[in-house]
Order: C-alpha cells, then sequence, then structure tokens
C-alpha cells in the first residue's frame, strides 16, 4: 500500500495563538458571538468556523480530530472521551430500532456487552460470527442487518480482519462496515481498504502513556455531521466529549507514535521469535504459523510491523497468575489491563478484559483461561527482557 500516515500527521503544522508551537487549548465550554443572526445559523449547523459549546466541538478537539482523520485518510473524525464513547453513538447512530448488526464474536468485552446485553433494549440485536469466515459472515446477515462490525487485529486473539473482503461484502449488502483499528494504528489503514467508519480507543497506543481514557470516530464529513447534530447526532446528544486539556495532550503525543510503534513490533518480535523457538505456542500476527500471517504481509503498512501484542498459553489460570504475579515483582511489567504503554503490561483476559463473555462462546472461540495476553513495551534491552522473562517461565514450570 502506497498510503503512508505518518506521513500525514507530520505535514500537519498548527500554531498557537501567540505563535506557540503547539496549537493552543481552548479553555471554553462555550463560545461567544458578536452578531445574534450568527448563533442561529452555527445552531443549524452552517456557519464555518464558528464555535457554540465544546459539547458539539472546541477548536483543540477539531485539531486532534483533523490529526487522527489525516491518519486513518478520512475526510473528517470525531474525538470522544473514551473508545467506547466512540463505539456506542456510532451504533447507535447507524442503527434504530428493528436493526440488526452482524459482529466478529471476537471483540473487545465491552462492546461485546454492549451488543449482547445493553443495544438489545433500544431494539437493535447482534449475530456474533466468525470473522476469519466470511462464509459464516454472510450467512448471519440478515434483511434488516444495518453494520457489519469487527477489530482490524482481534482482541485477544490476535485474529485479522479481511478488511477489503468485508467491505466488499458490505456493499453487496448496503451495510456499513465499522472498524475498530485501536490495536492496530499506523500499521492497518482500514479506510483504504473499504471501511466506512474507522474508531479507536486512544487510551491504547495512540495516547501511548496510560494516563487517559480517549476516542475516536473517523468517518466522512457527512457522517461526522451527524453525529454531531444538534437534533438527533449521537455525540452531541449522549454526551461523551473529551476534554479540550487533555485532547492537546494526546495530540502531543501522537507526534511520536510511529517511533513507538515501531518499537513496540520489533520488541514483540523479538519476543514472539524467541518463545517460539522455546517451544511455546505463541499467538503472533508476525510468525509464518499465525493463520491470517499472509493476510496481514498484504495488507499492513511495512514500516509499522505486526503490533506490540503478543498472547499465549500458560495451561490454566493458576499458571498464568502464578507467571504475572513474578514478571511484575521482577519489574518486567505490570499485570494490569489496557495496551499501548511504554512498559509491557500483561493480564489473562479469559477472566478480566473478555469476561464479558459467556463460557461456551470463549471455548468456541479458543479463549482460554490460562491465555496471556501482552502488550510489549518499549524497552530498549529486549535480550536482557527476553533473558529475564524466561527464567519466571522456568520458575513456574512453563518452560
Ligand atoms: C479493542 C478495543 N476497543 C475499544 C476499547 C474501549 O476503549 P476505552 O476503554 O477507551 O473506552 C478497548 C478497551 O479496552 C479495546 O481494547
Amino acid at each position: 500500500m502506497s498510503f503512508k500516515p505518518a506521513d500525514k500527521i507530520q505535514d500537519l503544522q498548527y500554531f498557537g495563538e501567540y505563535g506557540g508551537v503547539n496549537p493552543s487549548i481552548s479553555d471554553s465550554s462555550t463560545y461567544t458571538f458578536l452578531a445574534a443572526k450568527s448563533m442561529m445559523d452555527t445552531f443549524e449547523g452552517n456557519l464555518e468556523g464558528c464555535y457554540l459549546y465544546s459539547r458539539h466541538s472546541s477548536p483543540t478537539n477539531l485539531y486532534l480530530g483533523q490529526a487522527l482523520a489525516a491518519m486513518e485518510g478520512t475526510e473528517n473524525a470525531n474525538v470522544t472521551a473514551s473508545g467506547m464513547g466512540a463505539i456506542t453513538p456510532t451504533l447507535m447512530q447507524i442503527c434504530s430500532n428493528g436493526d440488526h448488526i452482524v459482529s466478529s464474536r471476537t471483540i473487545y468485552g465491552g462492546t461485546y456487552a454492549f451488543l449482547k446485553n445493553f443495544a438489545p433494549k433500544f431494539g437493535i440485536t447482534t449475530s456474533f460470527a466468525d470473522i476469519t469466515s466470511l462464509e459464516k459472515i454472510e450467512a448471519a446477515i440478515q434483511k434488516n442487518t444495518k453494520v457489519l462490525y469487527c477489530e482490524s487485529v482481534s482482541n485477544p486473539l490476535l485474529e485479522i480482519a479481511d478488511i477489503k473482503a468485508l467491505s466488499d461484502l458490505s456493499n453487496k449488502y448496503n451495510l456499513k462496515l465499522v472498524v475498530d483499528n485501536t490495536f492496530s494504528p499506523l500499521q492497518i489503514s482500514p479506510a483504504k481498504l473499504g471501511a466506512d467508519v474507522v474508531i479507536h480507543s486512544l487510551t491504547k497506543f495512540i495516547n501511548g502513556s496510560s494516563d487517559t481514557v480517549g476516542g475516536v470516530i473517523c468517518g466522512t464529513n457527512e457522517f461526522i455531521d451527524n453525529l454531531r447534530n444538534v437534533n438527533d447526532g449521537a455525540s452531541m446528544l449522549l454526551g461523551p466529549v473529551m476534554d479540550s486539556l487533555r485532547s492537546s495532550s494526546v495530540l502531543k503525543n501522537m507526534r511520536t507514535l510511529h517511533i513507538r510503534m515501531k518499537k513496540h513490533s520489533e520488541n514483540a518480535m523479538y519476543l514472539a521469535k524467541k518463545f517460539e523457538n522455546d517451544g511455546l505456542k505463541i499467538i503472533y500476527p508476525g510468525l509464518k504459523n499465525h493463520p491470517q500471517h499472509e493476510l496481514f504481509t498484504k495488507i499492513y503498512n511495512k514500516e509499522f510491523g505486526y503490533g506490540g501484542m503478543l498472547s499465549f498459553d500458560a495451561g490454566n489460570l493458576e499458571k498464568a497468575d502464578e507467571l504475572m504475579e513474578l514478571m511484575q515483582e521482577r519489574n518486567l511489567g505490570y499485570l494490569a489491563v489496557s495496551l499501548g504503554f511504554y512498559k509491557t503490561l500483561f493480564n489473562a483476559p479469559g477472566t478480566a478484559t473478555s469476561s464479558e463473555i459467556p463460557d461456551d462462546e470463549k471455548e468456541k472461540m479458543g479463549l482460554t483461561d490460562g491465555l496471556i495476553r501482552f502488550s510489549i513495551g518499549l524497552d530498549n534491552d529486549i535480550e536482557r527482557t527476553y533473558k529475564e522473562m524466561k527464567t519466571c517461565m522456568k520458575e513456574v514450570g512453563i518452560l
């Protein structure tokens, strides 16, 4: 692919109000108008360059939104207070009572819980299917289906969605393809492969410092305008707005995203290969034995590698817990949910981030209790990390 997302971010030139090298932070919830008529026009959404109220939009959020739209190659983007604050308004905007969603069955537990337990309260139902089987996805589509939903790299099993093929399918049935790209910023560009809407939890790699939650919805001008509509826009009316101070700090962190993603990938690849050689069954898209290794290789923006996430099965929950506690004690990372931090994070998703998924579904998808999901950090000396991790694995009897 010739799309260069990091260049798109680099090319954005912003000046602060007094010539600062960072854009000024808009520290206001509301905005004045010199003419009353302009306020009315702004309410109707047809006055460019005027701000009304920060739940609708603010200069700082628009800067960050512009950077994320540039990164994903979409016309526009709406920044939100969390990843869930991006996912839920998107689906509520597209779907009405009586509509249906086809979703990958391997998705973040919170998204799964929303689709399974919450959306039905509004008459929106979901069928979950194996995203790696186009036949199964197609078979799940009904007359009232409106959305095809997936993650580019799934959580926590790291399955890769064939976005191009899913886009063809969604065009055939007139659906909207919504892709959560949280695990693979810069590496995969879903909109360039045909996704209609691209979502991120900014909480993870994009912000990268685990100091805030945040999210974004990237799409066409029309869709973003619809979300912000004062009369029926889900973002405007449900209100998950990001604060400007946070927004400005996320934007600054985005400027180093390309360097971080390369290092996360380099370190994860190193560990994946080493532990595979040691006999562990590692799930990592960069390994040749990963079922979608070739697909990833075909669609990724090569310079950013295969990502910072890897998983493996420690055998059972007790072993997984023992290993994670020991690794934390030896300062190899934190036993914590989330991902994309400079330090390695690990958890056993079967009982944590995916605990919302019922046991029989987990079994079907291969999500065992002993599975440990790693978000590999930016360690400078990854060989040293490997040796110490290996010692821990030997001590708990995994190696
Ligand atoms: C893939 C994915 N999407 C969405 C979310 C939700 O994001 P947030 O926690 O920022 O609301 C998460 C969070 O863990 C996630 O892993």
